[in-house]
C-alpha cells in the first residue's frame, strides 16, 4: 500500500472504532486512536485486545507501527484532519438516541480546527444538521461534517470492512467527503454518495427494515405452531424468492445486539419527535419483546412449573462469534426464569465475562457439558458452532431431565430425538 494514504484519528476504540482503525491501518493509514477508557488504551498500547472480534488481533499486530493510542484527543487533531468519531450512542429512557458522548468529542475539538468530523457512530437523521449549527455557536466554522454509517456486523466485522456491501458518505460537496471517498477507493465497493440527512437515514432504515425481518419471520413462526407448518421449510420456500430473499428469515428467540433494539426504537422516537406514528415499528418492537418471552412458556408446558428446576443456557451472547451481551436475549430468558423460581446454569465460548458484569443469579460453567449437569432442561440461546455440534448422547446422559429447546432453530430435530431427548424449535414440527 502506498506510504502517502492521508492519516485518520478514530475517536472511540469500541468495536466499530477497533475495527475501522485495524482496517484503516491495513489499507495504509497511520491511525491516530482515541478512548476515554484509559484502561482500555493501555490495554491497546500493550498490544492487547480488549474484546473478541475474529481476525481483528492479527489485523492489529500487523498494522502495529502504523496505528498509535491515547487518551488524549490533542494526539489524533495534530496528525489527522479526519477524525471518525465510532464513541457510544445508547438509547435514553424516552428511547432516543444518547448523542453526549458525540457532543462530548465535538466539544473538544478546538476552535481553530479546520478537521473533519466523519460521523460513524449510529445517529438520529437530523444529527448532522444540529452539529453543523453546534459548530457554528462554537465558533468552529472551520470544521466540515460527513456522515459514514458504519455497517458491520459483530463476529465477522474485519471481513465487512474489507468487503462491504456499499459505502455510504453523506457530505456537502466538501474536501471532507472527497477525502473519506478517496480512503474508501481501494476497497472498490459501491459508493453511494448523497447528502448528511440521507446518509443517517440509510442506517437506521437498513437495521429497521432487518429487525422487522426478523419480527415478521418470528411472528409466521408463531402461526405455523398453531397450524402445524414447519417454519424453517416456510422460510426456505419464501427466501428463493429473490424480491424476499433467505437472510434474516431465521425465527428463534428476538433479536438482540448493540444496535437492532436501539437503532429501531431511535427511528421510532425520531418518527415520534417530527409528529408520525410509525406503527410499523411498534409492531417489530412489542413481537420481539414477547418472543424472548416465548421460550419460558415451551419451558413450563414441558417441565410443568419452573419452581426449583434447574435450566441449562447454551450460549449466552447475542450472536455467535461476539461477547457483546448487550441487549442479549439471554438476558432477559435468564431473569424471566430466576423470576419464575428455576435455578440457571449457563455456558458460553467466550462471553462469559462480559456476562459477568450484567447478569446476576446464574452459574456460569467451563463446559457446555457442565452446565448441562442434572438440568431438568435446556436452552440453545446462541447457535455457536462447539453447540450445534454437541454430542447429544452426552448431553442426554448429562442431563436430569430430557427438555431441549432449539431457542435458534439451529439443529437437528431427529439427530437430538435420536439421543432420547424431547426436542422443541420455534415455530418447528
Ligand atoms: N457494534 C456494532 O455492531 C455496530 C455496527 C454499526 C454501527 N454501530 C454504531 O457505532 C457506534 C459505536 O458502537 P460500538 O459497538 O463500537 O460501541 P462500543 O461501546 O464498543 O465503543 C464505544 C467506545 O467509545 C468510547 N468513548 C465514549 N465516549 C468517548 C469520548 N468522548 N471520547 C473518546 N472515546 C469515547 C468508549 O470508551 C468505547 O470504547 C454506536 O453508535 C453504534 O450504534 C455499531
Amino acid at each position: 500500500m502506498s506510504a502517502a494514504r492521508e492519516p485518520i484519528g478514530v475517536i472511540g476504540t469500541g468495536y466499530v472504532g477497533l475495527v475501522t482503525a485495524a482496517g484503516f491501518a491495513e489499507l495504509g493509514s497511520e491511525v491516530w486512536c482515541v478512548d476515554i477508557d484509559a484502561e482500555k488504551v493501555a490495554r491497546l498500547q500493550r498490544g492487547e485486545v480488549p474484546i473478541y472480534e475474529p481476525g481483528l488481533e492479527e489485523l492489529l499486530t500487523r498494522n502495529a507501527s502504523r496505528m498509535h493510542f491515547s487518551t488524549d484527543i490533542a494526539d489524533a487533531l495534530q496528525h489527522a484532519r479526519l477524525l471518525f468519531v465510532a464513541v457510544g450512542t445508547p438509547p435514553t429512557y424516552s428511547g432516543d438516541a444518547d448523542l453526549s458522548a458525540v457532543h462530548a468529542v465535538v466539544d473538544a475539538i478546538p476552535a481553530s480546527g479546520t478537521h473533519a468530523v466523519v460521523m460513524k457512530s449510529t445517529v438520529p437523521c437530523g444529527t448532522g444538521a444540529s452539529l453543523r449549527r453546534v459548530f457554528g455557536e462554537q465558533g468552529k466554522s472551520g470544521l466540515a461534517y460527513v456522515s459514514c454509517p458504519e455497517f458491520l456486523k459483530e463476529g465477522s466485522a474485519v471481513k465487512d470492512f474489507m468487503k462491504p456491501d456499499r459505502v455510504v458518505v453523506g457530505d456537502s460537496g466538501d474536501w471532507a467527503g472527497d477525502a473519506v471517498t478517496e480512503l474508501y477507493a481501494p476497497l472498490a465497493a459501491p459508493l453511494v454518495r448523497t447528502d448528511i440527512a440521507s446518509a443517517e437515514m440509510v442506517k437506521l432504515a437498513s437495521n429497521a427494515f432487518l429487525a422487522t425481518k426478523i419480527s415478521f419471520i418470528n411472528e409466521i413462526a408463531n402461526v405455523c405452531e398453531e397450524t402445524g407448518a414447519d417454519v424453517v421449510e416456510v422460510a426456505r420456500g419464501m427466501g428463493l424468492d429473490e424480491r424476499i430473499g433467505a437472510k434474516f428469515l431465521q425465527a428463534g428467540i428476538g433479536f438482540g445486539g448493540s444496535c437492532f433494539p436501539k437503532d429501531v426504537d431511535a427511528l421510532k422516537q425520531l418518527a415520534g419527535n417530527s409528529g408520525y406514528h410509525f406503527q410499523l415499528l411498534t409492531a417489530v418492537i412489542e413481537v420481539n419483546d414477547l418472543q424472548k418471552r416465548r421460550v419460558v412458556g415451551k419451558l413450563q408446558k414441558h417441565l410443568g412449573g419452573l419452581v426449583g428446576k434447574r435450566v441449562a443456557l447454551l450460549g449466552l451472547a447475542f450472536k455467535p462469534n461476539t461477547d457483546d451481551m448487550r441487549e442479549a436475549s439471554s438476558l432477559v430468558l435468564s431473569a424471566r426464569l430466576n423470576a419464575d423460581g428455576a435455578t440457571v446454569s449457563a455456558y458460553d465460548p467466550v462471553a462469559e465475562e462480559q456476562a459477568r458484569r450484567l447478569v446476576t443469579g446464574i452459574t456460569f460453567a467451563r463446559t457446555a457439558l457442565e452446565a448441562l449437569a442434572d438440568a431438568d432442561a435446556a436452552v440453545l440461546v446462541t447457535e455457536w458452532p462447539e453447540l450445534v455440534e454437541l454430542d447429544w448422547s452426552a448431553v442426554a446422559s448429562a442431563m436430569r431431565g430430557n427438555v431441549l429447546i432449539d431457542g435458534r432453530n439451529a439443529l437437528d430435530p431427529e439427530s437430538v430425538r435420536a439421543a432420547g431427548l424431547v426436542y422443541e424449535g420455534i415455530g418447528r414440527r
